[in-house]
């Protein structure tokens, strides 16, 4: 079932906040639309929001292109409005890399802006191609942490699979490799309140599959580890910093400490688009906030008293001394992290 998929007229994106129950697609021709989906989650999970995003450039350059004006007057409002699709959500760091990788071309261009759309088509399937062959490379370099490994149990939060990218996926895309090499006894995914990310689709994925999976609450992660269920965690990210923090959903912190607690690695999945050579440490990630009604309601129903003052963090920042590894494309990052990061960014891994 794919997320995302581009004919050239629309993007077509597949409606994950429906999911399992209904399967629904929504075909944009408008880029405000690819704008509503994201941030209301209906594609979600950082490189799929990429990939949307920079479809929804070459529908924001088609609409710009119908209005009066110069060269000028239309590279400043496709500018404009690629800024308000960046600010759709703020920590998955793929969503604005890839419109930056976008403008770039564009702020590059010379002649008509009417040639220009033909090339932002073009970088956007390039961004979805790569990221597939990403995902591949990623779930290849994940099965060395588990050479000789056979009946692997391995806990994971969120979604970071199928769904979430243009590909197999990161976190699910070791997964898949796993149980493809016949290493793989169990997945274990938190249920992931508070949009159920890994009830909806964690487990819908693997579940269709044919991968074994157990479904759990977020608060039962302890006793799976206490009870000796856990051999490995594996996470996505949203965003990772040049000294090795992660941001990753809501709830993945917690998962690490456990981790931590009860001896078990903590690998985290994700490709080079996911990591901001900005940024110094987690401290500087912005964490997307979202609405009260997400803890308070359950499909549309109240589970707490109205009015109630809640906390609802989308993300949160794993520090960099819980993490055991990280995996890329390019290979398996290491502590000292600022050294293997500084490697991969230099694309001497
Ligand atoms: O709020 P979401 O569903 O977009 O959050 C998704 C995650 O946290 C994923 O783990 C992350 O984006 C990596 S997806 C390969």
């Amino acid at each position: 079932m794919k997320p995302i998929t581009w004919n050239g007229k629309e993007l077509i994106l597949l409606d994950q906040s429906k999911l399992p129950n209904t399967v629904e697609y929504i075909h944009c021709t408008d880029w405000r639309t690819v704008v509503e989906a994201i941030k209301m989650l209906r594609v979600r999970g950082a490189p799929a929001i990429g990939v949307a995003a920079a479809y929804a450039l070459v529908l924001v350059a088609r609409e710009v292109e119908t209005k009066e004006g110069s060269y000028k007057d239309k590279l400043e409002a496709f500018i404009h409005n690629a800024c308000i699709l960046k600010e759709s959500r703020p920590t998955a760091i793929n969503l604005a890399w890839a419109i930056e990788r976008i403008l770039q071309k564009v702020e590059n261009h010379v002649g008509i802006f009417s040639d220009v759309i033909n090339s932002i088509e073009q970088e956007a399937i390039v961004i979805e191609e790569e990221d597939k062959a990403l995902n591949e490379a990623i779930g290849e370099n994940g099965l060395t942490l588990f050479e000789e490994k056979r009946g692997v149990r391995i806990l994971t939060h969120c979604n970071a699979g199928a769904l979430a990218t243009a590909g197999i996926g990161t976190a699910l895309g070791v997964i898949r490799k796993l149980h493809k090499n016949g290493q793989l006894e169990r997945v274990y995914a938190d249920e992931t309140r508070p949009l159920l990310q890994g009830a909806r689709l964690t487990s819908f994925e693997l579940y269709e599959e044919g991968i074994p999976i157990t479904l759990q609450t977020d608060s039962m992660a302890a006793y799976a580890m206490q009870q000796g269920f856990i051999d490995a965690v594996i996470v996505g990210a949203d965003r990772i910093t040049t000294n090795g923090d992660v941001a990753n959903k809501i709830g993945t912190y917690g998962v690490a400490v456990l981790a931590k607690a009860h001896d078990i690695p903590f690998y985290v999945a994700a490709p080079y688009s996911t990591f901001d050579f900005t940024l110094q440490d987690g401290t500087q990630i912005p964490i997307e906030m979202r609405a009260d009604e997400e803890v308070t309601s359950l499909y549309g129903k109240n589970v707490a008293p109205l009015g109630v003052d809640v906390l609802n963090p989308a993300f949160d920042v794993t520090p960099h001394e819980l993490v055991t590894a990280i995996i890329t494309e390019q290979g398996v990052l290491q502590p000292d992290y600022r050294e293997s990061i500084s490697a991969l960014q230099k694309g001497c891994m």
